[in-house]
């Protein structure tokens, strides 16, 4: 099966109420977790690029190794999305390169932490909605701006300042009316990054009553949760055991994220976990077997540790199962849905 368009994906999971885990990859090892938890579970997939990541790849092995996975899993239905799309011209170049799906994130200015107007953000997400709907690929709008000042993700705010950031709903149902964009991402007061909350989140830091409340008004519209890394306790004990040094921090519990897929939620951005496990995995080889120079044995462990954490969210956010059950549309069947 091709690389499928992601809009696709979100309409099964929203007839099917469940969400989709979304995770990053900037190697092979990577998307070959992602794609064993998927072949494990019997999950429909997204994989998802950051600039940084097309960056480090360079495109062109992006892009032949998720053909290679798609050619590997002909029954799991995978789509390739462009993760915070800083300028349409970053989002074109991407549906250039095979993309089939891109977010256009511009609740922020061109350099990826101002954040910006309203107005700047419904024009440049209609634009790129224009042009990725004639080639019929999706497209996530982003309004409101997630906070992650220590690791220079997002708006580069402290979590106080990015509380008053949050997805404005009324704002949210102009935003989509104006803009056609196949999903919304929401900012709820996560953060990218490791270090989003002191203490285990309450409802005054974590406001799932935003989603609620989009919901509501867009029963129709996919959500998307960002910065939703649970950032397990048991994964920041290993890498702290070997060696590692992690402050005490807490994450979006799952719970919180099974309550939001109730409520319109359909795509889930993980990263840090999977970033946590790859390297708690390698430092534990490093650690235990100082006399250890085949990248294969470390490397072999961090891809079986992401594996786990893919198992887990697609097993939680309840994808497990559909990838035999979605008759994916094509991007060209896409145009003709968007065209009507
Ligand atoms: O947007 C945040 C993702 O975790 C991607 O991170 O920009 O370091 O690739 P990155
Ligand atoms: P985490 O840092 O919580 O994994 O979030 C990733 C993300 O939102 C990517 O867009
Ligand atoms: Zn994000």
């Amino acid at each position: 099966m091709s690389l499928v368009p992601m809009r696709t994906l979100l309409d099964h999971a929203a007839e099917n109420d469940y969400g989709l885990a979304a995770f990053n990859v900037n190697n092979m090892e990577q998307i070959q977790a992602i794609m064993a938890a998927a072949e494990e579970t019997g999950s429909p997939v997204i994989i998802q690029a950051s600039r940084g990541a097309r960056q480090y790849t360079n495109d062109a092995y992006l892009r032949h190794l998720m053909l290679a996975a798609a050619e590997l899993h002909p029954k799991i239905p995978i789509a390739m999305h462009l993760d915070h799309g800083n300028s349409a011209e970053t989002c074109f170049s991407a549906i250039e390169q095979g993309f089939t799906s891109v977010m256009m994130d511009g609740s922020l200015e061109v350099d990826g932490k101002s954040p910006a107007s309203f107005e700047y953000n419904v024009e440049v997400t209609r634009q790129v909605v224009a042009a990725a709907h004639a080639k019929g690929v999706t497209v996530e709008g982003e309004l409101g701006c997630l906070g992650g000042i220590e690791d220079g993700h997002g708006a580069g705010m402290s979590q106080d300042e990015a509380m008053k950031h949050l997805t404005d709903p009324a704002q949210a149902e102009e935003f989509v009316a104006k803009t056609g964009v196949d999903a919304l991402a929401v900012a709820i007061g996560t953060s990218h990054g490791a270090y989003k909350f002191t203490k285990k989140p309450t409802g005054d830091v974590l406001v799932m009553s935003v989603i609620e409340d989009i919901h509501r008004r867009l029963p129709n519209t996919h959500m998307v949760m960002h910065g939703s890394s649970s950032v397990p306790q048991e994964l920041l004990a290993i890498i702290r055991e070997y060696g590692g040094e992690m402050k005490e921090t807490y994450g979006v519990p799952v719970e919180e994220i099974q309550r939001g897929i109730k409520n319109g939620v359909r795509k889930v951005n993980v990263d840090t976990d999977n970033r946590l496990a790859i390297t708690g995995a390698i430092r534990k080889v490093f650690a235990t077997k100082k006399g250890e120079f085949d990248p294969r044995k470390y490397l072999g462990p961090a891809r079986d540790a992401m594996q786990r954490v893919c198992v887990a969210r697609m097993t939680a956010f309840g994808q497990a199962g559909y990838a035999g059950k979605i008759k994916p549309a094509t991007c060209k069947e896409m145009v003709a849905f968007y065209g009507t």
